[in-house]
């Protein structure tokens, strides 16, 4: 009989930050800007947005069905830019938090922290989270 061994990585492992784009790559309500990231063990997309001056990211996966939400590449805002609306079925997200507002979503995205310094946005990965690895 062969054994394995697991080795589980925990929420107080450190975060590493990591370079994602140019705060001017981010404009308020405008187009996503996308990068992948390892989630629990899978690779996954994600993007990153500027919504009333901050800036916030979130996996590339919507709650209703596991879809990315932009049909239209990086287009996740809706017309009026106020909410993230999925392309498929019209679900709807707060862009500040995630949090499902309308549609058919079951809860919310996963967010990815971010931070913004001197012209640079950068994400920080997670026990749950990490960078592609080369
Ligand atoms: S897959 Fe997003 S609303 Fe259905």
């Amino acid at each position: 009989m062969t054994q394995s061994i697991i080795h589980f990585t925990t929420p107080s492992e450190p975060s590493e930050r990591l370079p994602l784009c140019n705060s001017a790559d981010l404009i308020d309500g405008g187009l996503a800007v996308p990068f992948d990231v390892v989630h629990a063990g899978q690779t996954c997309r994600a993007f990153a947005i500027r919504f009333e001056g901050q800036v916030q990211a979130y996996l590339n996966r919507c709650s209703h069905v596991a879809m990315e939400l932009d049909l239209q590449e990086n287009k996740v805002f809706d017309r009026d830019g106020r909410w993230l609306v999925c392309s498929s079925h019209g679900a709807e997200y707060s862009p500040e938090t995630g949090d499902c507002v309308g549609g058919p979503c079951h809860g919310g995205l996963v967010k990815i922290a971010l931070t913004e310094e001197h012209g640079v946005v950068h994400w920080h990965t997670a026990y749950n989270l990490k960078a592609i690895e080369f």
